[in-house]
């Protein structure tokens, strides 16, 4: 009988950890080899601060292995009410990170929360143990969501707010704002095809954020990512709150992709494998780095060409698949949730957190740059530059026939803003 209880228990904490999505812990630097973090757990049960997971506090004296995690080593430390103590390899170094399970007091708002992504990344931020509270904010259908969401145990409180009249109350307070609001691409349509439509979006939410929520950090999802980041930029100069530490495009799925591939193609644990890419978030202007790959592996140059116009085209692969119902989803959901965690994890005081994203630049000559970003506590703490010296010579040609393309799709969003009377 006892045994038959203990099973149960194990088989519920694993139903509820069984994929990882965390970043692969990479350091940047060149020379150092891929840092994945050990972490050996040890379930205290005298220490279950999470409530909402007592299936898991239960599951005492299972040793288990944090790469199995939904959202990294970490917070798969909180998600089973235990203390993470890293062991790091010799040549690593030692994360001075501790996580405190009752450090989960971010609120975090999502605009466009009932759509093809919202839906999804609503659920997946419901299960992180640093959120105490999702907002829900769509023009449409968010009663249902909220109604749904809210049933699932985990301790973040879900709350909707439905039509613009509740828009400012969504973000007040909020430490992280997550935008995919907006229309996907149809088979035949560029991400710059969205332009006319989500531009507008974007800039309306981002006015919101800007008078209720300023030192929100912003996730912008919304495509042509080139361009509605810019927008966002923009916007919030206007009103006289913008700190582009905080702005951030995530072109996290990009990076997911790259890995995904090149663990297949390879034949690599997925968890192991890192890419960085830069560059901008649409076909030819996304610059994978394979010369830069963790672990060190070699490519042909036909998987080079290969592998990079896949990375690329992965988007239009997923729009065609779909043949009309919309662009990547669920695949975006997990990515964008990867960057939430990421983020919050590095507002929580983790200082060894590294992510892709479209930012604010000075790596080369265009404003914005999607590149490797150290995250802290107030956002971006450094770009990550070395990933761009050593570039083969087929990636040095690839990110100077990038340049004019992204140097237009910038100048498109802040001219788009920068023509427009700003609100009031
Ligand atoms: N960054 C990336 O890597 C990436 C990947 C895939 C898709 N996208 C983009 O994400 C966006 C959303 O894609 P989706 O598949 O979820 O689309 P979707 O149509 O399924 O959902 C969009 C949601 O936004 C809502 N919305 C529209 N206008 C709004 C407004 N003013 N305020 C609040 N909500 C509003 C809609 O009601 C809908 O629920 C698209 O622009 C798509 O191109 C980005």
């Amino acid at each position: 009988m006892q045994q038959c209880w203990l099973t149960e228990l194990k088989m519920a904490a694993r139903a509820a950890a069984p994929y990882p999505i965390g970043s692969p812990f990479i350091s940047p630097q060149p020379g150092l080899s891929c840092q994945s973090k050990r972490v050996a757990l040890k379930l205290n049960p005298h220490n279950p601060p999470l409530r909402g997971f007592s299936a898991l506090k239960a599951a005492s004296g299972i040793t288990r292995e944090p790469g199995n995690s939904f959202f990294g080593k970490d917070s798969f430390a909180a998600l089973m009410g235990a203390s993470a103590v890293p062991t790091t390899r010799k040549q690593n170094r030692v994360s001075q990170y501790r996580f405190n399970p009752r450090a989960s007091h971010y609120k975090v708002t999502i605009l466009g929360a009932a759509g093809g992504i919202g839906e999804p990344l609503s659920l997946l931020i419901k299960m992180s143990p640093l959120v105490s509270e999702v907002r829900l904010y769509d023009i449409a259908n968010v009663k249902g969501i909220t109604a749904d969401l809210s049933h699932c145990n985990t301790p973040a409180q879900v709350r909707g707010f439905n039509g613009t009249s509740q828009l400012a109350d969504s973000l007040r307070g909020a430490d992280l704002v997550v935008v995919p609001a907006g229309v996907p691409r149809k088979p035949g349509m560029t991400r710059d095809d969205l332009f006319s439509v989500n531009a507008s979006i974007v800039k309306g939410l981002i006015e919101a954020v800007a008078e209720n929520c300023p030192q929100a950090f912003i996730h912008i999802i919304s495509n042509p990512l080139n361009s509605t980041v810019p927008i966002a930029a923009e916007v919030m100069k206007q009103k006289g709150v913008y700190d582009p530490k905080k702005l951030f495009g995530v072109t996290t799925l990009d990076v997911v992709r790259s890995n995904t591939f090149v663990a297949q193609r390879k034949n690599l644990r997925l968890i192991d494998v890192d890419v960085p890419v830069v560059g901008g978030h649409s076909g030819s202007t996304i610059l994978p780095l394979l010369s830069k790959t963790r672990p060190l592996v070699t490519f042909t140059d036909k998987e080079v060409e290969e592998l990079t116009a896949k990375i690329q085209n992965a988007g239009t692969e997923v729009v065609e698949a779909k043949e009309g119902e919309g662009s990547a989803t669920l695949s975006m959901a997990y990515a964008a949730a990867r960057f939430v965690e990421s983020s919050l994890r590095a507002k929580d005081g983790d200082a060894d957190v590294y992510e892709c994203a479209y930012v604010q630049s000075n790596l080369t000559e265009l404003a914005f740059f999607a590149s490797r970003v150290k995250l802290g506590r107030k956002g971006v703490e450094a770009l990550i530059s070395s990933d761009l010296q050593g570039l083969t010579e087929y990636e040095a040609e690839i990110l100077e026939a990038l340049k004019p393309q992204l140097k237009a799709n910038i100048e498109k969003g802040i001219a788009f803003v920068q023509k427009q009377p700003a609100a009031a």
